[in-house]
């Protein structure tokens, strides 16, 4: 199994396989992360990354393999069960709530704060009221620099200012593990320092995990503990960047001979 900055295993992926029809979008796929730290997930176009993520959020269900969190399987778990646990995630394209303000996007995240059953949510849903989490919302949304959006509709918001908006709803659910899909793509340079600023800042003064997918290597050399790199659906390689950004044949599949450091 590829051994990683693993002290206490959140997350442990064991001999994953996901075949479409005879293509296998991940092939025996074996990973473990710890607690506290920020991964990232590479690899080209089609190398299976977002199907890695969707069997890891109970999307899809792998043909073979098991997939452990905190120790419990949660192989075979539904998407809202797997919420429940704390593992929360972002889509690769941005996903609003249309007719919905940023606001209200925010307030959602804390009104399905994990740990709940369903009964037990609406129970606190009513006794926190709809006062304190519209504090802690606007709060968040002042970190994230959005305060003067939130009475905005999230489909007039910039792009990004929507894909900080979903991952600040994301952080308001109170996951201990985020899967973050290609959360720079298509933004500008401040947008991207503001981006992985709060990325940072979920790890490093809220505990949580961090799983990342992401073409953009400075976000990749910026955040990441540790690196996975996947290639047809097989983890090839895995380290630092220090240990990817020297390998020639990664460099070729994948990030260019420009960026390698021998
Ligand atoms: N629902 C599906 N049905 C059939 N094939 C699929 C399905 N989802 C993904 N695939 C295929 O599985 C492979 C892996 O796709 P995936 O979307 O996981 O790649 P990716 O690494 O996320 O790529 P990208 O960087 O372009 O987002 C691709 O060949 C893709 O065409
Ligand atoms: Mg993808």
């Amino acid at each position: 199994m590829a051994e990683t900055l693993a002290e206490e295993k959140m997350m442990v992926v064991d001999g994953v396989t996901k075949d479409f029809s005879g293509l296998k979008a991940i092939n025996n796929v074996s990973l473990t992360m710890g607690r506290g730290k920020i991964f990232g997930l590479v690899g080209p176009n089609g190398a299976g990354k977002t199907t890695l993520f969707n069997v890891l959020t109970g999307f899809l269900k792998p043909d073979r393999g098991e997939i452990y969190y905190k120790s419990a399987k949660i192989t075979r778990s539904r998407p809202d069960k797997v919420v429940r646990m704390g593992i929360g995630r972002t889509f690769q394209n941005v996903r609003i709530f249309p007719g919905l303000t940023a606001l209200d996007h925010i307030m959602i995240g804390y009104q399905n704060q994990i740990g709940e059953t369903a009964l037990g949510g609406m129970f606190r849903w009513w006794k926190a009221s709809e006062k304190v989490n519209r504090e802690k919302a606007l709060t968040l949304l002042d970190t994230v620099g959005l305060s003067d959006r939130a009475d905005d509709f999230a489909e007039d918001l910039s792009y990004p200012e929507q894909k900080i908006l979903t991952l600040s709803r994301l952080v308001a659910t109170g996951a201990d593990f985020l899967l973050i899909d290609e959360p720079t793509s298509g933004l500008d340079p401040a947008s991207f320092k503001k981006m992985i600023g709060f990325i940072r800042e979920q790890v490093d003064r809220h505990g949580k995990t961090v799983c990342v997918v992401e073409h953009d290597l400075d976000l990749i050399r910026e955040i990441c503990d540790w690196i996975f790199f996947l290639h047809h659906g097989e983890l090839i390689a895995s380290g630092t960047i220090k240990d990817i950004i020297c390998r020639e044949d990664l460099a070729e599949i994948y990030f260019g001979k420009e960026h390698l450091v021998r």
